[in-house]
């Protein structure tokens, strides 16, 4: 039986390694351990033998049983091993993952295409802005209630006597004056300035760092006819061919006339729907510049008039069709699985 034994044993070692895959090796292993396995078998003869036979026979059996199982193990490793160290040239690459732009990139980059194609220039001025450039200048004198619209937040620096405290830019209407100055009192201007604006505020349709499109011309006999053009020129564009635009009287203290913007809502059509409910979408304001601001900017309000209008970007994209997001806060969380579909 010892001898029966041995031999059982070194004939499987024997197959083990000769075993050619690790189909053949897991043939060996039924073949000997298996249920009904060679030594599987032995086990069962056990309890016919001696009380003294009964204790060297089980410690054989065990020992075989350990050495092939480690034996098996060993010779799988090395297959796997040696398949990983095996290389095909022919099997096709695994491309890694290709990231793409964050979709307010996507809108900044769309925005300012379609812009450009009429003329228009992307600019960007500081998000760290002078009070004078985000307000006085704009026909907002200190201490206007018009002011609390903006939830502006204050920098903790000394205030300039000209320009006073130092905000983070609530909108990018600042940009205007800036622009202006550009020119030195020589228009034309047609400026795109797309830019991060700050505002204390956060639920489902604000978030506390937005961005914003202002676009703003100037030029000799500037009116609301060229203004109206553009927005629907820009409607079409992005949104459709079918897109129309419509102005509502409004009032900022930067333009006037003052206007909101709306676009005929795409998926209905100007129906309305549960989407747009009145058939319309509110993009943001517009108007004709205020004669106090082409002053403040140094252009002569007597020779030269223009429109401005200004929106957020994330809302005039996410009209969209096709981009159901009613949270605008989670196209600016970091979960990759949303923004990846983007
Ligand atoms: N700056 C305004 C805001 O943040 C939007 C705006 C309204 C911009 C009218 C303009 C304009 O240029 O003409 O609410």
């Amino acid at each position: 039986m010892q001898e029966e034994l041995n031999n059982l044993k070194n004939q499987a070692i024997a197959a083990i390694m000769e075993a050619k895959s690790v189909a053949e090796l897991e043939q060996i292993r039924i073949d000997y351990l298996g249920r009904n396995g060679k030594i599987t078998t032995e086990i069962k003869k056990i309890k016919k033998l001696k009380p003294d036979e009964k204790k060297n026979v089980g410690r054989l059996i065990n020992e075989a049983m350990s050495t092939l199982a480690k034996t098996l193990a060993e010779q799988k490793l090395s297959f796997s091993q040696s398949a990983k160290h095996w290389f095909d040239a022919t099997i096709p690459g695994e491309k890694p993952a290709l990231g793409h732009l964050h979709l307010v990139t996507q809108a900044a980059t769309e925005v300012t295409a379609i812009f450009e194609k009429i003329g228009f220039t992307r600019v960007r001025y500081p998000e760290v802005e002078w009070d004078w450039y985000a307000f006085e200048a704009l026909n907002m004198p200190q201490g206007h209630p018009a002011r609390d619209e903006w939830e502006t937040f204050f920098i903790n620096l000394p205030e300039d006597k000209k320009y006073g405290k130092v905000v983070l830019t609530p909108h990018t209407s600042s940009g205007q004056i800036r622009e202006m100055e550009r020119v030195k009192a020589r228009p034309p201007i047609r400026m795109i300035n797309i830019a991060k604006c700050y505002r204390r505020q956060s639920d489902a349709t604000h978030v506390p760092m937005f961005h914003q499109f202002e676009g703003l011309v100037v030029d000799k006999g500037i009116n609301i006819t060229n203004l109206k053009g553009t927005l629907d020129y820009f409607g079409k564009k992005l949104y459709g061919s079918k897109s129309v635009s419509r102005i509502r009287p409004f009032n900022f203290k930067f333009t006037e006339p003052s206007f909101e913007v709306d676009f005929r809502c795409v998926h209905c059509d100007g129906k309305g729907c549960k989407f747009c409910k009145s058939g319309w979408h509110e993009v943001g304001g517009a108007g004709m510049v205020h004669p106090n601001v082409l002053k403040a900017g140094g252009i002569d309000p007597g020779v030269y008039s223009g429109f401005a209008f200004g929106w957020g970007l994330e809302r005039v994209y996410l009209l969209k069709p096709g981009l159901n997001i009613n949270d605008i806060r989670t196209v600016y969380r970091t979960n990759l699985a949303y923004l990846e579909q983007l």
